[in-house]
């Protein structure tokens, strides 16, 4: 099949074109090289990719890119934090109105398969159990707690210290910054756009991606792209808060597979369905371990824990892929202590 790649020349996006050319399938690559992610050139296009330099904002370039094309896999966005509020406009208008550009032109084009990388920031803070209140949903935490180096949120109820335990699909969203917010709507206007032109559409919420060609040292990049050029600098990976906060670490090759296995069967589902599907490891670690297994797999400089924090972040929120995992057959391949130790040695972007 063919397949548009919008972001194809991001970090993600380029471990899923060589996963689809290596099945078999044609691949058109749509990117505008955002300065925000490259600090250099894009990438070659590999043999048999049709590599173009656009905007997803951009209605006739989208047009373009569009023909012939049996299912888009939708990964432009702009990523992480960002540097403060002042960002806003440029987050909504790329992943947001560059999402509703893109749709109108496959609804025009009447291309109806989309899988769209979507995000675990929708849940906000994660899933937790209070031993005397069951599943509570803690609201986001003070800055008088985060400053006082009381990190964990407590229960709503009581303030009982809380476990952390593993989100479903089913959990309720909860985006908590501006980047949360636009991957949330890029979801409700995939599902809107799928019933209003009985589309198909796959949201496959990532959790924090790592590996090979990951951006490197930038605001907008993720904690493990962070940690790495810190060490290539011979500087110590900087740790927030008290390190404790549990993320799940899937590696990106595992990712581009499930991508193109979703584009592979996304035809099979109802029209005018929008499914979402954790895209996690399984396998949850504290962002403390991770720092350590990375320095440690790089010779040093051993990891410092700063008790900063940003106000933005929620403290643990990891993947249940049981449902991916049920429906295209999914597994991740890449092992947490085997995927580090290669993160340690391989080039950033
Ligand atoms: N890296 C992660 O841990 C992670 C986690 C959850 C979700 N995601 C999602 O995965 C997708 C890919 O992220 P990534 O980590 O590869 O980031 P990336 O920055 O490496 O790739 C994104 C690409 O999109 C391009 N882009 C941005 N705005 C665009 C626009 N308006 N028009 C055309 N191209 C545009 C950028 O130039 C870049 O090449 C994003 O949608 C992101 O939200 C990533
Ligand atoms: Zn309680």
């Amino acid at each position: 099949m063919r397949v548009l790649i919008t972001g194809g020349a991001g970090f993600i996006g380029t471990h899923i074109v060589d996963t689809l050319l290596a099945r078999g399938h044609e691949v058109v690559s749509y990117d505008a090289v955002l300065a925000s992610a490259h600090s250099r050139p894009p990438r070659a296009a590999r043999p048999g990719e049709r590599l173009l330099v656009g905007d997803v904002r951009d209605p006739e370039g989208v047009a373009a890119a569009l023909a012939g094309v049996d299912a888009v896999c939708h990964q432009a966005a702009m990523v992480g934090l960002g540097k403060d509020f002042a960002d806003a406009p440029s987050y909504v208008g790329c992943n947001d109105l560059g999402t509703a550009v893109l749709l109108a032109a496959m609804a025009r084009a009447g291309v109806r398969d989309l899988v769209l990388a979507g995000s675990m920031v929708v849940y906000g803070e994660g899933r937790y159990v209070c031993a005397r209140h069951g599943v509570v949903r803690p609201g986001p935490r003070a800055e008088t707690d985060l400053a006082a180096g009381r990190f964990e949120p407590r229960c709503p109820s009581c303030g009982a210290e809380l476990a952390p335990g593993l989100v479903a699909e089913d959990a309720p969203v909860d985006p908590r910054n501006v980047y949360a917010t636009t991957k949330l709507a890029q979801e409700h206007l995939s599902a809107a756009w799928a019933r209003s032109t009985g589309g198909r559409a796959v949201s496959l919420r990532y959790h924090n991606v790592y590996g090979p060609g990951m951006p490197r040292d930038t605001p907008y990049a993720g904690v493990a792209a962070l940690f790495r050029s810190a060490l290539a600098r011979g500087a110590a990976p900087r740790v927030f808060e008290d390190g404790g906060q549990r993320r799940d670490f899937v590696h990106v090759r595992d990712v581009a597979a499930a991508g193109a296995t979703a584009l592979e069967s996304v035809r099979d589902a109802g029209a005018g369905s929008f499914t979402a599907y954790n895209t996690g490891s399984g396998d949850p670690h504290t962002v403390g371990e991770m720092a350590r297994a990375l320095a440690e797999a790089h010779g040093g400089p051993a990891p410092v824990v700063t008790g900063e924090y940003r106000l933005g972040d929620v403290r643990h929120v990891t993947a249940d892929s049981a449902r991916l995992r049920a429906a295209l057959g999914w597994r991740p391949e890449v092992g947490f202590a085997e995927g580090m130790r290669e993160f340690a040695g391989v080039a950033l972007r």
